[in-house]
């Protein structure tokens, strides 16, 4: 959601925050723009309605220097145009913003009465003034013109102001910029270098790491060392301009700010929408997200909520808003370059769908504890004991997290005989949810920054229960607030819609539902047919795989038709879930999904020539329903995609995509590659952007 870059260092930074948004893009791509101090002390701004490759190709020659910081957008105020992209610019100040500022038209309506002119309709542009006045710039005119390029530094370099309006408050800003920035410098620089220092000290060890040298689970949240001394002082008076702004503030942010007095630092901060800061050689990173920061370096700081960020060449300072000193542990970033390049694939989706065989066997590697014919999830910090006083499971989490979530509460009944069910974390968080002191809570998120989710986990939390997180990203939010958990290891997924952190995920819940089943009921023999079938599944995901040729014919055909029903029933019904969802996503189809055995009770009155159906028939013990099922809607004359296993009769349906026999509790997980490939390939036959769905972002880190 939206993508925040920045960079402070002797070098241009121009280069660094292009390459750093492209990395970023699938957070969001509707509009892009960058802010620079240059050479001669002034501020430049040049920000568009456009992908982040046409920003970087429209740029002047000139458009040169550091620091900088940079974003690409995802609207959610103000639609998507040139005033409105980011950075929003008021006098010497720029600043970029992820997130909502619930109190924004509370704040512009008084600021305006202050005599702040507004130029944009994003909720973000407050952040600019307020910081603006609360560091002591007061604006005889509020903004910039957005697309065209922003000149308030004309002034510094010859004299000459791009336009009347801004030329007074450039020329009124022109001399007390410098004056202040030596001031800022000699004031508020020196004084950190010992927390910058023991930062970076601190940045050798592997405690950033996710796993554990044995290949074993470390716990999440436990990657960081908050410090709690007060801090005499703050950082020079952008920092604190910028703390005392954020007072006035409700709602979510992830912001970087540059101000052109202050051309040694760019302070950060974060409320719900991530920040990290890059620790590199005598130069420091900002990135909402560590793809913008792995070309460069592999020591990364996550900032917490509530936290503020001095950001020099030599180093970092994170306080309190506050104003109390933390500290924090470097972690190392595991991932690297080539998890964020295509690698010679036309996109992400299909790189990811095809890197699927690999993530199985990493969710699943030094997991499995053949001996005793159960998993060893290292860091669920719960023992048997307590384990076996678990009366209840319930997941949560959004889009696809909730449906894998689905996958793993089958899993868990199934196996452990635990009473498990999934919820969309979005509903649960506003339902004032009755909390049960002996409920297992699980929390799911790629990303781990999913706002609905992280609302849900601190829901929980704040009435006492115990929430545990199956998350990909090392070191996100909602890692860092779960008690314990486990993760994915799939590696970065770019492309917007998931693929590989979906199998990734039903494979982390069938290790613990394997785990939490043989420390009750499930036995040896039984756990022992589990893990034949976990150590079978990368092979059979390559058959599935393999057969991408066929599925993209079907898909081709499916093309032709307004729309599309998938169906499925108990294990097949949360597939059918995330098949629609994912053709949906991609293609822009219309799809639907229903319980199979609900099909008679409403949705079969659509059903006819003109409305294919998707259906998940896996050969277990309700296949003789699903076959009904299928007789009901060949009645109607439905055509039929069956996705099954090699023993359904092949006239019940129009196709089959056949996937490989697994164990009955597991095959759901290869029941879902071939619907991954068919919105896949529907989606590029109908020309789509693929990678970038429109309206959507990878992770929805706001209301
Ligand atoms: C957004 C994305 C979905 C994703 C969901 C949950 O809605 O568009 O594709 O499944 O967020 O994301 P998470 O990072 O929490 O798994």
């Amino acid at each position: 959601m939206c993508g925040i870059v920045a960079h402070v260092g002797s070098r241009d930074c121009v280069p660094i925050l292009l390459e750093g948004l492209a990395q970023l893009e699938y957070r969001g791509y509707d509009s892009a723009g960058l802010a620079v101090v240059n050479r001669s002390g002034g501020l430049r701004v040049h920000k568009a309605k456009t992908r982040v490759a046409g920003l970087g190709s429209s740029l002047p020659a000139r458009f040169k220097g550091g620091p900088g910081i940079g974003h690409t957008r995802w609207a959610t105020h103000g639609e998507p145009n040139d005033i409105n992209a980011h950075p929003h610019v008021v006098g010497p100040v720029a600043v970029v913003h992820n997130g909502i500022i619930e109190n924004a038209d509370e704040l512009r309506v008084k600021l305006i009465a202050e005599g702040a002119e507004f130029i944009s309709e994003t909720d973000s542009e407050v952040l600019a003034h307020l910081i603006a006045r609360a560091g002591g710039y007061l604006p005889r005119s509020g903004g910039t013109e957005g697309g065209a390029e922003y000149a308030a530094d004309a002034l510094h370099e010859n004299g000459t102001a791009a336009n009347a309006s801004t030329a007074n408050a450039s020329a009124a800003d022109a001399s007390t910029a410098k004056a202040s920035a030596a001031n800022g410098t000699a004031g508020g620089g020196s004084g950190r270098n010992g927390a910058q220092a023991s930062g970076k000290a601190g940045g050798t060890g592997k405690r950033g790491s996710a796993r554990n040298g044995d290949g074993t689970d470390r716990a999440l949240g436990t990657d960081r060392a908050p410090g709690t001394d007060r801090d005499p002082g703050t950082d020079g008076d952008l920092e604190e301009a910028v703390r005392q702004a954020l007072t006035s503030v409700v709602g979510t942010y992830g912001i970087a700010v540059l101000d052109a007095r202050y051309p040694d630092r760019i302070v950060a901060a974060r409320n719900g929408s991530p920040v990290v800061l890059g620790i590199g050689d005598k130069e420091m990173f900002v990135a909402s997200d560590v793809a913008a920061l792995v070309r460069y370096t592999r020591q990364v700081v996550h900032l917490d909520d509530g936290e503020v960020a001095t950001v020099r060449a030599d180093g970092f300072h994170t306080s309190t808003l506050d104003a109390r000193t933390t500290t924090h542990e470097p972690s190392v970033i595991e991932a690297d370059l080539h998890s964020y390049s295509a690698d010679g694939y036309t996109h992400f989706m299909r790189k990811e769908i095809h890197e699927q065989p690999r993530t199985v066997e990493r969710a699943l590697r030094g997991r499995l504890e053949e001996r005793f014919h159960t998993a060893h999830l290292g860091g669920l910090n719960i023992d048997a004991r307590q384990a076996r006083a678990i009366q209840r499971v319930k997941i949560l989490g959004c889009g696809s997290a909730y449906y894998a979530g689905q996958v793993g509460a089958q899993l868990i009944e199934e196996l452990a005989r635990i009473p498990a069910d999934a919820e969309a974390a979005s509903e649960f968080r506003y339902r004032n949810p009755v909390v049960e002191a002996d409920t297992l809570y699980i929390a799911v998120s790629q990303s781990g920054e999913t706002h609905d989710t992280l609302a849900a986990v601190r829901e929980l939390k704040r009435k006492g229960g115990r929430v545990i997180g199956v998350v990909n990203a090392v070191g996100s939010a909602i890692a860092r607030e779960c008690e314990g958990g486990v993760y994915l290891h799939a590696g970065p997924e770019i492309s917007v819609t998931s693929t590989k952190t979906f199998t990734a995920t039903c494979v982390v819940f069938s290790l613990l539902a394997l785990h939490l089943g043989r420390i009750h009921d499930l036995s040896p023999a039984d756990g022992a047919r589990v893990i034949a079938g976990l150590h079978a599944l990368p092979g059979q995901v390559s058959e599935v795989l393999a057969q991408e040729e066929r599925i993209a014919d079907l898909a081709k055909d499916l093309t032709g038709y307004h729309g599309m029903f998938f169906v499925g029933r108990v294990r097949g019904w949360p597939i059918a879930r995330e098949g629609a969802q994912k053709l949906k996503e991609v293609s822009y189809l219309h799809a639907e999904a229903y319980p199979a055995s609900e099909l008679k009770h409403g949705p079969l009155a659509l059903v006819g020539p003109d409305l294919p159906t998707v259906a998940v028939v896996p050969d277990d013990e309700l296949r003789d329903k699903n076959i009904s099922t299928l007789g009901e809607v060949k009645a109607r004359r439905g055509r039929i995609l069956a996705v099954g296993h090699g023993t359904l009769d092949r006239r019940l349906a129009d196709d089959m995509v056949e996937v490989p026999k697994n164990e009955p509790e597991l095959d759901p997980i290869l029941l879902s590659v071939p619907l991954q490939l068919l919105a896949y390939h529907a989606a590029v036959t109908l020309g789509n952007d693929v990678d970038k769905p429109r309206n959507l972002a990878k992770s929805v880190t706001v209301e």
